[in-house]
């Protein structure tokens, strides 16, 4: 049984392409591999705080230091970071927003790089610590921009995944959402076809 932990990050609820395609995903999950647990964390529904002084305090303080605010802080993100430890699958849900990722997101990764839990330094540089884990990145682009230098979400969600251990990463991208013609029905049915390999 693998445990599989989706991130949402849409800001829309409602007609999300992103989430369309983490529903295909779930639909085709469960009936391939009914006894494994599905967690769903949505970051625009409860969106983590921003990197701040009181959660780097309360990663660096020796715990007889920090004060309640760092301690909070620093419960949060152990959490979160716990949530991703005990996933065998990840699942991460991704619009193209202005050229990147949200800004929810990037947040949550704040939280879970964390050095000596997921990663750490070693005489010969770093070390991703989260290793036997597999991961699926679901994007919807308003344009196109697959294999090309306007592309800022694939290459850095591969660097800071494999930076964390996470090497095995498959990129599913519905591109032309927001483009004219049979753009948006080309697109989402290209995504849906490598979607149905997944499973
Ligand atoms: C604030 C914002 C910024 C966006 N920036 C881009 C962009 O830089 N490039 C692009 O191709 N599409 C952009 N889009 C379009 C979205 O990527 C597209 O609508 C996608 O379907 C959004 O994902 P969702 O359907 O899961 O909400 C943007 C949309 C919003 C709301």
């Amino acid at each position: 049984m693998s445990r599989v932990l989706i991130i949402e990050s849409s800001a829309r609820q409602q007609d999300s392409v992103s989430r369309q395609l983490t529903q295909t995903f779930t639909q085709q999950w469960q009936a391939a591999h009914p006894g494994d647990s599905i967690t769903v964390r949505d970051l625009a529904r409860n969106p983590v705080p921003h990197l701040d002084a009181n959660l780097l305090g309360g990663w660096m303080k020796p715990a007889e230091q920090r004060n309640a605010a760092e301690q909070d802080s620093l419960q949060r993100s152990n959490e979160l970071t716990e949530e991703l430890l005990a996933a065998d699958v990840l699942v991460m849900a991704a619009p193209m927003y202005n050229f990147a990722i949200p800004s929810t997101l990037k947040a949550w990764l704040d939280h879970v790089l964390r050095a000596g839990v997921t990663f750490k330094y070693t005489d010969t540089g770093p070390q991703g610590l989260l290793t036997g884990k597999r991961a699926y990145v679901l994007t919807a682009r308003g344009g196109i921009y697959a294999g090309s230098a306007a592309d800022h979400q694939e290459p850095y969600l591969r660097q800071v995944m494999g930076f964390i251990g996470i090497h095995d990463v498959e990129f599913i991208h519905a591109e032309g959402m927001n483009l004219g013609g049979d753009f948006h029905e080309k697109g989402l049915n290209q995504a849906n076809a490598k979607l149905s390999q997944v499973a």
